[in-house]
């Protein structure tokens, strides 16, 4: 998987959305926020992180 910056405004990258997805059992944009602090300022990566959420989480 390309490992990619998804948050720009905390610098989080996509590998560190999927381990804490994976390890964490998150569902949600807001548990994604809570353990990454992802998509907590401009919010402008959230449709990026629910897609990161239907790519790990399918069904
Ligand atoms: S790019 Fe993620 S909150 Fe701004």
């Amino acid at each position: 998987m390309e490992d990619i910056e998804i948050c720009h405004c905390n610098n989080i990258m996509k590998s560190e959305i999927v381990k804490a997805i994976r390890e964490k059992g998150l569902s949600t944009v807001e548990h994604v926020q809570e353990a990454t602090t992802a998509g907590t300022v401009c919010e402008g990566c959230i449709p990026d992180i629910e897609d990161i959420l239907n790519e790990v989480n399918p069904g």
